[in-house]
């Protein structure tokens, strides 16, 4: 038995749980995700699994991502970054969602499955039906040689590695990291984005596993702050544009683990309800880094204030304003807008992480959940 929680600590590879140690292995796993992929000195960007597929996106109609749980949060991300720089239409599923509905799909359209695992039984019945209808099918997985690469026409695996801990975290940043890199490769074979601005972005994206690493370093500031809200019964959390689905992502992550109740709000979107539910109780997770929409975040986070909830803002290295507002702030590096989504993401990782580890839940084995679920 000894032996056994030793094999155990060393698979742990020293951390407490698989959770933290997948969520500090995200600069390699990002890194992976990338290698060989980018070419920042040419402003190209090179994708072998879909290459034969070229004419097939650049005339594309309409790209259609279906996925499930934190997987359909990427695909949220990835209609982010694939219209502001591809100009492809996009439009996110839920699998189980799409299956059973009698969807519009045509040849001219595409169809991307997001999956760690590969083999959710939802997913996997939606491409079959999408297939049917003559789309064409590209798989985003991390596990090499599941059934979804297997029933897609094309697709790119994300290299995250093994991923042990039921709440996907490496898996879910490799999946936004391989969708940033679909959206570039799209935009420069469409031409849809200047040369000057792709090189811009590839030689930033090759720094992020390194700022990656840098936002890891307030783990200690965010455990602090989880002892402060380990308690709480509910939790917002608030985002704009690519900042939403990471807030949707810091909710997932916060009830699966810590079996506390969260949702996810676009910021704009808190006045049309969950405005109601501010009080000195409410924990508010903002993402208010600094991006195009700062100024609106701005006053999102004023009007929680003004009823009393206390507000974590995730905000950009050296910010003032949002600092003097808000009752905790966590800083990230300062990166183009397209990043937001890879760090952002990493101290709501951590605070989940935090909350779930103090509430004495255990994190790599939530109750209810699984890995992968392959039954309907
Ligand atoms: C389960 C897991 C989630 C995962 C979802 C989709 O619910 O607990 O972490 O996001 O399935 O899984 P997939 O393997 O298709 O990404």
């Amino acid at each position: 038995q000894q032996l056994e929680i030793k094999l155990e600590m060393l698979e742990k590879g020293g951390y407490d749980h698989f959770m933290l140690k997948e969520i500090y292995e995200q600069p390699r796993s990002i890194g992976d995700c990338m290698r060989g992929r980018i070419y920042p000195l040419e402003g190209k960007v090179k994708l072998g699994g879909i290459k034969e597929y070229t004419e097939k996106f650049k005339n594309a109609h309409r790209i259609i991502i279906v996925a499930c749980g934190t997987s359909w949060h990427a695909g949220l991300v990835g209609e982010y970054l694939i219209e502001e720089y591809a100009r492809i239409p996009v439009e996110v599923e839920y699998a189980s969602e799409f299956r059973y509905r009698n969807p519009i799909i045509t040849e001219n359209d595409i169809v991307i499955a997001i999956s760690q695992s590969g083999e959710t039984a939802d997913t996997m019945a939606a491409i079959e039906m999408a297939k049917a209808k003559g789309a064409t099918i590209f798989g985003i997985c991390n596990v090499v040689g599941s059934s979804i690469p297997r029933l897609s026409d094309a697709g790119i695996y994300t290299h995250a590695g093994p991923e042990i801990g039921v709440a996907s975290t490496k898996a879910f940043t490799a999946q936004v990291t391989a969708l940033t890199l679909m959206a570039f490769y799209m935009a420069e074979k469409k031409g849809t984005i200047a040369q000057t601005k792709l090189i811009a972005l590839l030689s930033e994206l090759e720094r992020i596993p390194s700022l990656v690493e840098r936002a890891l370093q307030s783990d200690g500031l965010i455990r602090e702050i989880s002892e402060k809200f380990k308690d709480s019964r509910n939790a917002l959390f608030l985002g704009r544009g690519s900042g939403f689905p990471v807030a949707l992502e810091g909710a997932l992550k916060l009830k699966e683990i810590s079996y506390i109740h969260a949702e996810g709000y676009p910021a704009a979107e808190m006045k049309h309800g969950p405005i109601a539910l501010i009080d000195e109780q409410m924990p508010v997770i903002v993402i208010a880094t600094k991006n195009s929409s700062y100024e609106k975040v701005i006053s999102n986070i004023q009007e929680v204030k003004a009823r009393k909830g206390v507000v974590i803002a995730i905000v950009t290295e050296g910010d003032t304003e949002v600092v003097r507002m808000a009752d905790y702030s966590i800083e990230i590096p300062s990166a183009d807008e397209a990043f937001l989504p890879l760090l952002a993401t990493i101290p709501l990782q951590l605070l989940s992480y935090h909350i779930a580890v103090l509430r004495g839940c255990n994190v790599d084995q939530p109750r209810n959940l699984a890995k992968s679920v392959t039954v309907e």
